[in-house]
């Protein structure tokens, strides 16, 4: 059996190590596996590297995706299914084991549809993906974020100043919302409640009137429900996603405003994305690698593993990339009782 592999999508901690547990388990049971580089590029371009056990050494705490990645959109360039398949064909790949998100899965998605055997790793550090508990990548993800919220009620305290954080989430607050509560932010916005400035400048308030200074910790996607602030570069992907940015910036203008208060932002970005995995991730992203081995061992298609509580689990890769999974109302108001 000769198995494929890609990573597609923004770059998250834990790739390597699904590709790492991807090619030991293959390798244990005989198979071989082969590498694209930079997402679907790699199989557009013929681009491509033979990855045995030396080549995955060391590979396990290390950030990133040594294959590259790309939001490269085979379904948006000339012949771009045709052009794969020569690919695949050429190598002689029996399965396809994209690793990716909302938009990598959903072209594994069309792929399988169309009749090539794939089984997907769902990867973003949005959490967003629907189908699994977890990807992996958020915990990493969350954890920068929560030590930097720490790290900034100390500095906001001191200069009894208002601090908003920008977080990653284009859709889905998942980020805002884990580092938010672990890192005792005083208010949370998430793209998935519009929020009212005049409750946000309510809670800074009250945060000052404590003695203490407020953490605002708001997802890049977030948006007011008067639809005011609205900021992104108008820039867009492959996938024609919306390059986002500067809610963080445009809110602190707005509090230092109306609260009084100098209030500043900080922009977490890439910083989230990067380095070393957490433990939680390098064994999730293990386990997601030695599943889909077993997956294309057992003859599936179409599938994704997932986390179901603590088994991981085939799911169809149709069902996973139908929506989005987002944060419910419950799970928003949970954070809320700490506002303020
Ligand atoms: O999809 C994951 C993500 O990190 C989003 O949270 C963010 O909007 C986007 O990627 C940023 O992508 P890029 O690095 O391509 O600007």
């Amino acid at each position: 059996m000769r198995i494929g592999i890609l990573t597609g999508g923004g770059d998250c901690p834990g790739l390597n190590a699904v590709i790492r547990a991807v090619v030991r388990k293959a390798t244990a049971a005989g198979d071989e596996v082969v590498g694209f580089r930079d997402g679907w590029r790699g199989l557009l371009d013929d681009d491509s590297v033979v990855l045995d056990v030396a080549a995955v050494r060391g590979l396990l705490p290390r950030g990133g995706t040594v294959l590259g990645t790309s939001r490269t959109n085979p379904y948006a360039v000339e012949d771009g299914p045709g052009r794969m398949l020569a690919t695949l064909e050429r190598h002689r790949i029996d399965a396809l084991v994209p690793v990716g998100g909302e938009d990598t899965l959903g072209v594994a998605a069309k792929l399988a549809a169309e009749g090539l055997r794939v089984v997907g790793v769902p990867k973003t550090i949005d959490n967003d993906l629907d189908g699994t508990d977890y990807t992996f990548g958020f915990d990493t993800a969350v954890g920068v974020a929560m030590e930097a919220i720490d790290r900034l009620h100390t500095t906001g305290d001191s200069h009894h100043r208002t601090l908003v954080v920008e977080v990653m989430g284009r859709h889905a607050g998942w980020i805002a919302l884990h580092a938010g509560m672990a890192g005792g932010a005083n208010v949370i916005l998430i793209p998935e409640n519009p929020f009212d400035v005049d409750g946000v400048v309510a809670h800074c308030l009250h945060r000052f009137e404590s003695g203490f200074s407020p953490i605002v910790v708001v997802s890049e996607g977030a948006r007011p429900a008067d639809g005011g602030l609205v900021t992104s570069t108008g820039q867009t992907d492959a996938f024609g996603h919306v390059r986002l940015g500067g809610i963080g910036a445009a809110l602190a203008a707005v509090l230092e405003a109306r609260t009084g208060r100098e209030s500043r932002a900080v922009v977490l970005g890439h910083v989230q994305r990067g380095g070393t995995p957490s433990p939680f991730d390098r064994v999730l992203a293990t386990r997601f690698g030695l599943a889909a081995v077993d997956a294309v061992d057992a003859g599936l298609s179409g599938v994704m593993v997932a986390l179901r509580g603590t088994d991981v689990v085939p799911v169809p890769i149709a069902e996973a990339t139908a929506q989005l999974k987002l944060v419910p109302r419950e799970r928003y108001a949970e954070a809320e009782v700490f506002f303020g």
